[in-house]
């Protein structure tokens, strides 16, 4: 049985005049350790869909399961709950908070799930150092490089040690060369702690570098 399971996924963005249909009938596997990868154009619903398959947002029908977890069953505080200890983000815009250091932010995770603060801070520090970032901990986001920003991100989203890994575009902002080091990186989390991973990404090189790649496209919409 596959890890994570999208089934009959549809959505349609209803808050402007006129509904966007985005999603219609999506189905979508992932093997427990699998590093899939997501391409297709702009605006044909691969964020969308990271945020539905991570329960960030709901489906107007079809079902999402993650291990034995039944997203579609589940009232806000109970998804909000399951997000926060078992999926790691990484957006496109790391999202990091500009009045918290590199640490805190790490450790904001664990804060939300009320782990205990001194032991939440330790657990970032040791993940910044995992991340080659130990001598940035005291930065403020300010103070990174995108590259840098993004590996901070890559540290909060493994905080509470989630099963499943979900970045959108995690390299867009990146030059060549430092996407390839950030994907590297991930791609070294994602088989050290058994990951099941998704990325979202535009560069044709690191999808390829992915165990299978997904390309949506508008007849599959
Ligand atoms: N919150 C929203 N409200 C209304 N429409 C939305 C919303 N979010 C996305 N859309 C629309 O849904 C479509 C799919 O958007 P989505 O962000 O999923 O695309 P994408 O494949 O991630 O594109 P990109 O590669 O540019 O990031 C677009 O037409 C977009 O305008
Ligand atoms: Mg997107």
């Amino acid at each position: 049985m596959a890890f994570l399971e999208a089934k009959a996924l549809s959505k349609t963005y209803r808050n402007a005049e006129v509904p966007v249909p985005v999603l219609s009938s999506i189905h979508i596997e992932v093997e427990k350790g699998e590093m899939l990868a997501i391409v297709g154009p702009s605006g044909i619903g691969k964020s969308t869909l990271l945020h539905l398959l991570g329960g960030l947002d709901r489906p107007d029908s079809g079902r999402i399961r993650v291990g034995d977890a039944d997203l579609s069953s589940m009232n806000n505080d109970e998804l909000a709950r399951f997000r926060n200890r078992n999926v790691g983000f990484v957006f496109q815009f790391h999202h990091l908070l500009p009045e918290f250091t590199a640490q805190e932010n790490v450790a904001m995770p664990g804060w939300i799930g009320r782990s205990e603060k001194s032991a939440a801070l330790k657990r970032a520090a040791s993940l910044l150092l995992e991340l080659g970032l130990e001598a940035r901990s005291r930065h403020f986001p300010n103070q990174l490089s995108g590259g840098e920003q993004q590996r901070v991100a890559i540290a909060r989203a493994l905080l509470t040690d989630p099963l499943l890994f979900l970045a959108d575009e995690p390299t867009g902002n990146l030059d060549l060369e430092t996407s390839a080091k950030v994907f590297d990186l991930m791609r070294e989390c994602h088989t050290k702690r058994g990951l099941t991973s998704v990325i979202v990404t535009h560069n044709p090189e690191l999808a390829a570098r992915c165990d299978r790649v997904l390309a949506m496209n508008r007849q599959q919409n």
